[in-house]
């Protein structure tokens, strides 16, 4: 992610969030080696494989529960990771930040959670959960940010609390939303559903229709043929890499008044597929499309900062036909001048030097890759 953009502190959090929210579970210790590099030791399949799980320091808390480790401010915040923990220990009521990624539970049973009703975070990340029961989320009616990307989900859990504005479900088995799984999430900022295998299929009609503050929906790395038809009108991020889109409907991008970044690489996009006009929209300012099979570089709004070409089949860029003014023009406002500030188109049939008309035209550029 570039840095200097000028968007909101909580999108860049948003942005940061999406990179550094998952940490590798750490290996099991093995033997100090001698002379060969170590084996990878493959991750343990079966619960009996699986190592013992790891106690945290003795506590002062009477109620801190064994596997964790309970800071001072506990029980605010508990902290139960990396522990190859089999299963959720009793959560102490008070507890608002519960930190239990890298474990081996398999299953989320309300029980553990009964008093915790004041929680505002669960991190679950990189677990075995393959089931969530129903009322696990009944008694936790203040829950803003829940994290179960890298498990075993093969849908979306059901109930899971309204007042959500985080949930990160990427890398499960996840092919089946039910129809009313974000009914009423109005605060839901971000659904990360990026590396799952959602097919056009399992986007129902209405079954983002509640998101009305929805920011960021990641749907990459999935199984869509088709563009979306019913993403939130609100969103300001909309992330489609690595699924097999073929084309963007004409007036796409005008359900979404917001929208400026978009990311479609790694689809199977070519000219026929992109609507003359589809990328003329004036919200956007970011938009990927490198690594589909376009042959031509597509008409784009002047207000458009970065755009990402590299790997597709293009073979000649024309700045004459590409500008929104006459090229040679003297006469313009600073605002009237193309806002593209990046541009990368490595990995074409194109080579230097740059056409006189694309650094003509297109003034603000700070960095082209050709
Ligand atoms: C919940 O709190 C009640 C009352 O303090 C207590 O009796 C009960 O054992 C607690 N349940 C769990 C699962 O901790
Ligand atoms: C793009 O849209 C603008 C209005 O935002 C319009 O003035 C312009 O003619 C359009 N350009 C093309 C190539 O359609
Ligand atoms: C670019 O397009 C313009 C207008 O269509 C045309 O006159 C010009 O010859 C083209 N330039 C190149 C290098 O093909």
């Amino acid at each position: 992610m570039k840095a200097g953009f000028g968007y909101s502190p909580l999108l860049v959090l948003l942005l940061l969030g999406a990179v550094c929210g998952q940490r590798p579970r750490p290996r099991p210790g093995r033997p100090p080696s001698t002379r060969k590099p170590p084996v990878p030791q493959p991750e343990p399949k079966e619960p009996t494989d699986f190592p013992p799980p790891i106690l945290g320091p003795p506590s002062v808390f009477p109620d801190c529960p064994r596997e964790c480790f309970c800071p001072p401010s506990f029980p605010e915040a508990l902290y139960c990771e990396n522990r190859n923990l089999r299963k959720v220990p009793t959560i102490p009521a008070r507890t608002q930040y519960l930190y239990i990624q890298n474990n081996y539970i398999d299953e989320m049973t309300a029980e553990p959670f009964q008093n915790a009703t004041e929680l505002r975070w669960i991190n679950l990340d990189n677990n075995r959960i393959r089931k969530v029961d129903r009322q696990v989320f009944e008694k936790i009616p203040n829950l803003l940010f829940l994290y179960l990307g890298r498990n075993n989900l093969k849908e979306v859990p059901s109930d899971l609390p309204n007042s959500l504005e985080q949930l990160r479900l990427s890398r499960n088995q996840i092919s089946k939303i039910p129809a009313s799984s974000f009914s009423k999430m109005e605060h839901l900022a971000l659904l990360d559903l990026h590396h799952n295998k959602l097919g056009d299929g399992a986007l129902s009609k209405n079954i983002f229709k509640d998101l009305k503050n929805l920011v960021q929906l990641n749907l990459a790395h999935n199984s869509l043929r088709k563009m979306p038809s019913n993403a939130p009108p609100n969103i300001f991020q909309l992330f489609l890499d690595r699924n097999n889109i073929e084309d963007i409907p004409k007036d796409y991008f005008q359900k979404f008044p917001n929208l400026a970044f978009v990311r479609l690489n790694y689809n199977q996009l070519t000219d026929k597929g992109i609507p003359k006009k589809v990328f003329n929209v004036s919200s956007l300012l970011d938009l990927h499309l490198a690594h589909n099979k376009l042959n031509n570089v597509p008409t784009f709004n002047h207000k458009l900062e970065h755009l990402y070409l590299n790997n597709n089949n293009i073979d000649s860029i024309n700045g004459t036909e590409l500008c929104p003014f006459p090229v040679m023009s003297t006469l313009l406002n600073e605002e009237d001048l193309p806002r593209l500030s990046y541009l990368r188109l490595d990995g074409n049939h194109l080579s230097p030097p740059i056409p006189m008309d694309v650094i003509m035209c297109f003034r603000r550029l700070k960095s082209i890759v050709i």
